[in-house]
């Protein structure tokens, strides 16, 4: 008999976490015989978890806050990525060897490229962008941007010892400003990111001049709750074009559905619209 097949999301709490909602919603839409659980895993049992994979009959899946730091230490086998980045948010089984990526740069750049076809294009090919936030997303989402060829990068946080930590794991083109700073840095960028959790529902607020944003710039948020940030509903009234942060988790999602199960999933307005109504349920 063939066995049902298992993938899972492991974090301490979890029970927030939309990617059950994704990942079912495409096992059903494929017609697979699968499932997508929770499996809240303390700090200090996470080792033991990953050791109980295979004998759990659990194929792969995903790891997220507090463990993405411990995966990385405990799996041999890693991508490119997740090595620069010193974190693991996808496992998977090769021949019996569990393997380990990280998946949230290239979630970053699918929903830009789906979202603002063109967004990494600009004329003159001195590409410059801003990131607001110095923690873990902003980290893969540095990456990320610099392996599409930006030539300058410049992360604003508010504690500037953390975003200067933060940019020595990175070469010369990445550099560390004070909020004071970001009037003088917007003039030339293409793309300018909020990576911090300002703006997210009982957070305070981002608020910035977006005056002096060049005409091409995108304006992107990973905060999705609210969906429209004040960032983002600012930028829009500038007449930049804007993505939100939903895309991001949603595309997160498609190489690790793809190593499970052995199909790549898509991002539809169908997908997005149920994790919409499920956020709005749960505000
Ligand atoms: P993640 O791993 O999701 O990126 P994190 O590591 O907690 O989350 O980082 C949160 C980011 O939001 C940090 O850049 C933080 O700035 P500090 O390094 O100065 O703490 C930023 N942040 C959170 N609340 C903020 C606030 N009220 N004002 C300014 N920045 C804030």
């Amino acid at each position: 008999m063939v066995k049902r097949r298992r993938a899972f999301i492991c974090g301490w709490p979890v029970e927030h976490s939309r990617s059950p909602i994704i990942h079912n919603y495409w096992i059903k839409k494929h017609r697979l015989d699968g499932v997508y659980i929770k499996q809240p895993v303390k700090p200090e049992n996470f080792a033991g978890f990953l050791a109980s994979l295979a004998k759990k009959d659990l194929l792969g899946g995903n790891v997220t806050i507090p463990h993405k730091e411990q995966a990385f230490n405990l799996i041999k086998y890693l991508d490119p990525v997740a090595k620069r980045l010193g974190a693991v948010n996808t496992v998977w089984f090769e021949d019996t060897k569990l393997h380990g990526a990280n998946t949230d740069g290239y979630g970053f750049l699918a929903n830009l490229d789906q979202c603002a076809p063109g967004w990494d294009n600009n004329n003159t090919g001195d590409k410059e962008a801003i990131v607001l936030g110095a923690g873990g997303a902003s980290r893969a989402i540095i990456d990320a941007i610099l392996m599409r060829g930006f030539k300058k990068v410049h992360v604003i946080n508010r504690t500037l010892s953390r975003a200067s930590k933060l940019v020595d794991l990175f070469g010369p083109a990445v550099s560390a400003h004070q909020w004071n700073d970001i009037q003088q840095l917007v003039k030339n960028v293409i793309l300018l990111v909020n990576t911090t959790s300002m703006g997210m529902n009982h957070m305070p607020l981002l608020e910035i001049d977006l005056n002096p944003l060049p005409d091409n710039c995108v304006v992107s948020d990973i905060v999705y709750a609210p969906l429209q940030t004040l960032l983002l509903k600012q930028a829009n009234s500038r007449g930049l074009r804007t993505v939100d942060g939903l895309g991001m988790l949603l595309h997160q999602a498609v190489p690790g559905f793809e190593l499970w199960f052995g199909t790549r999933p898509e991002v539809t307005d169908d997908l997005r619209q149920l994790i919409i109504r499920d956020l709005a349920e749960k505000q």
